[in-house]
């Protein structure tokens, strides 16, 4: 019913927001680059520049002050500004006049949308009618339910003194702890004063200074614009450690020697990149590693990614989520996707790159081995999800943008590049990269433009090797192409080989070679077992490897995930304590599926669930609580 709901309202928002561009400007209007997230009205207004003053409340777990957007008007009859939010308490709106001059503005919510938030309309009072620039004031407090939001109490630290805030924007959040035009295809500059308590430290995806004083107060300014999604903010008991010249680590103290040593090949990854995708352009490129509770493993906000501490395996075996944050600083935060729909131009693009250095930092053959695993999960998701989901660039009708940290986006957009590399030439698809993210830096971009791109300057330009048609097909068609490359990898083949030797009983557990092995070679091991495993050798290979009490929460998944479909009840103990011990939805969501769907064991992944929820993100937890709904309904 909600889906229905939520689907004839996309429909008929689609539909007006059609015939309004159809009047405008028939050719050009493009109804894929409509963003179908945002009540934004971006054709007639746009921000321009976002200045924050807010105070961390973590009594009340809410952010209050104000948010100043610098807007500029794009259509003269405009009367009225709409902006997203969600959750958010309104006080004033006024105008600031270029006298200085402050015009109290009126105001009003429109009808909350269960996935949108609500609309905020503010008319314009006279005096600013004419206005091309315009200054808009709000005041306005956050609601402890921000879905962008995580407010720890101490218990959840790694030094459990101090709470610890930090902001999760994308895809559509940022709208729950600041009013504003919450769509990617909208680029602000900002400046923020965050005050805190005065022995914490606030940092943003913004100019952090390393050497600031702590004292509760603390100014930011992100002079490159970037898409709303990537404003984020993190407050606690956090401080810096330098890897490299342009590079370091902000966490809590007890973990920040862990960090340094997990992430210290940061400097030479950002050299390498630049060298292979052009100029870096935001400055330093900083790292955060914020308590477990997160539902993703990395973000990529601007200059300071966002990382998960279960990355801390202690071996730096989960690096490449490190060269995958970095690469976002070139696609993603210099070249996005104008809408949520065109998410494999970021994600996609930026699973390639993250290949790409793997393959020049770490190995070939570690790279090739991440490449299979990357392939395994997407044959498992087109398992999941339906045709049309399958395209690259799927048409019209949309669900949650939160869904679409799906799997498709990342692996599929790879592979896709990676065809386009095989077929072109290393050397020229080099160029055509660089030339890329230098041609759109800074700006946005629909997959229907990227095509038009590609078309002129690779597929046309050496013609006869890739046509528009299998450019396509890629885009709109579901599942592989017939010529993809398939990703091969020798350690993961051998492996697998002994997964088989030892499932059937013809090789002892002594004699798999585990020490020579990578965690990721562990993980396809692990994954290729027989499906008929006795509950005695399941016992035999957890004592003699040590799965349940794994470190490396890559592993723990992935054996987890095992136990739980295979009913394996000597690990249900330890499977408790990884749904315990991580918040990253990639790791504990799967597990709760695999229990879910095993045919018995749907009310103990609630049970667990519900024992585990009050560590996880809000995201976690409605990512979570989705899926059960749909196991559920497949059911019935
Ligand atoms: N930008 C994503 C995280 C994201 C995706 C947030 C969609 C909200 C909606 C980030 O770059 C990412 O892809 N993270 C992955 C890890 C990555 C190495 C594949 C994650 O956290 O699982
Ligand atoms: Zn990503």
């Amino acid at each position: 019913m909600k889906r229905l709901t939520t689907f004839s309202f996309l429909v008929a928002f689609f539909l007006t927001s059609l015939s309004c561009m159809q009047a405008e400007k028939p050719a050009a209007a493009d109804p894929r680059a409509h963003d179908y997230f945002s009540f934004a009205n971006t054709d007639q207004f746009v921000t321009k520049h976002l200045s924050l003053d807010l105070t961390a409340d973590f009594e009340a777990e809410a952010l209050y002050g104000s948010a100043t957007l610098e807007m500029r008007r794009v259509r003269t009859e405009a009367t009225e500004i709409i902006l997203d939010t969600r959750d958010i308490a309104i006080e004033t709106a006024s105008f600031i006049l270029p006298s200085g001059e402050t015009l109290k503005a009126e105001n009003r919510f429109g009808e909350t949308h269960s996935i949108m938030g609500t609309p905020l309309f503010i008319r314009l009072p006279a005096e600013v009618r004419d206005a091309e620039e315009l200054t808009l004031r709000i005041d306005y407090r956050t609601s402890p339910r921000s879905t962008a939001l995580q407010w720890l109490p101490a218990e959840l630290t790694a030094g459990l003194e101090h709470p610890f805030l930090f902001s999760q924007s994308q895809a559509i959040h940022a709208r729950s702890w600041v009013p504003l035009q919450d769509t990617p295809a909208v680029r602000i500059t900002y400046a923020a004063t965050i005050h805190t308590p005065p022995e914490l430290l606030a940092v943003m995806s913004a100019d952090n200074d390393p050497a600031v004083e702590r004292d509760g107060n603390y100014e930011f300014a992100m002079p490159q614009p970037i898409p709303s999604y990537l404003l984020a903010i993190a407050v606690g008991n956090i401080y810096f450690a330098p890897i490299g010249d342009e590079t370091g680590v902000y966490s809590e103290p007890e973990l920040l020697d862990a960090s340094v040593f997990e992430f210290a090949d940061t400097q030479t990854m950002l050299e390498t990149a630049e060298a292979m995708f052009g100029p870096y352009q935001w400055g330093r490129y900083d790292l955060l590693i914020r308590p477990p509770s997160f539902p993703y493993v990395g973000m990529e906000n601007p200059r300071l990614s966002f990382l998960t501490p279960s990355l801390l395996a202690g071996d730096r075996s989960l690096v490449s989520v490190v060269a995958h944050e970095l690469a976002h600083s070139w696609s993603g935060n210099l070249v996005t996707n104008a809408t949520w729909r065109d998410g494999w131009l970021i994600e996609g693009w930026t699973s390639y790159l993250e290949h790409r250095l793997m393959q020049v930092i770490y190995s070939e053959a570690r790279a090739d081995e991440e490449n299979v695993l990357g392939y395994r999960e997407l044959l498992l998701d087109f398992n999941t999800v339906s045709p049309r989901m399958q395209a690259l660039a799927p048409t019209l009708e949309q669900g949650d943008p939160d869904d679409f940290q799906g799997i498709i986006h990342y692996h599929k957009g790879n592979l896709f590049l990676q065809y386009l590399e095989n077929a072109f030439g290393r050397e020229t698809f080099d160029s055509f990269t660089r030339k890329y993210f230098s041609d759109f830096a800074f700006g946005t971009i629909t997959s229907e433009l990227f095509l038009d791109y590609l078309d002129d300057n690779l597929l046309s330009a050496y013609p006869g090797k890739v046509s528009r048609e299998q450019a396509e097909q890629w885009l709109y068609e579901p599942g592989l192409p017939d010529d993809a490359l398939i990703p091969t990898s020798k350690n993961l083949d051998a492996a697998a080989e002994m997964a088989v030797l030892w499932s059937s009983g013809e090789i002892d557990v002594a004699d798999v070679p585990v020490a020579e092995w990578s965690p990721q070679a562990m993980r396809h091991f692990i994954d290729s077992l027989d499906s008929d495993l006795s509950t005695e050798k399941l016992n035999e290979l957890d004592a003699a490897l040590g799965l349940s009490d794994t470190n490396n929460a890559e592993i723990g998944r992935t054996w987890f995930i095992q136990v739980a479909r295979r009913q394996h009840r000597p690990a249900d103990a330890k499977l408790t304590q990884h749904l315990q011990r991580y918040g990253r939805t990639r790791l504990v969501r799967p597990v709760y599926i695999a229990l879910a769907q095993n045919g018995s064991d749907l009310e103990l992944a609630k049970e667990l669930f519900a024992a585990a929820r009050g560590i996880y993100h809000p995201l976690t937890n409605i990512s979570i609580e989705t899926a059960f709904r749909r196991i559920q309904e497949a059911e019935h």
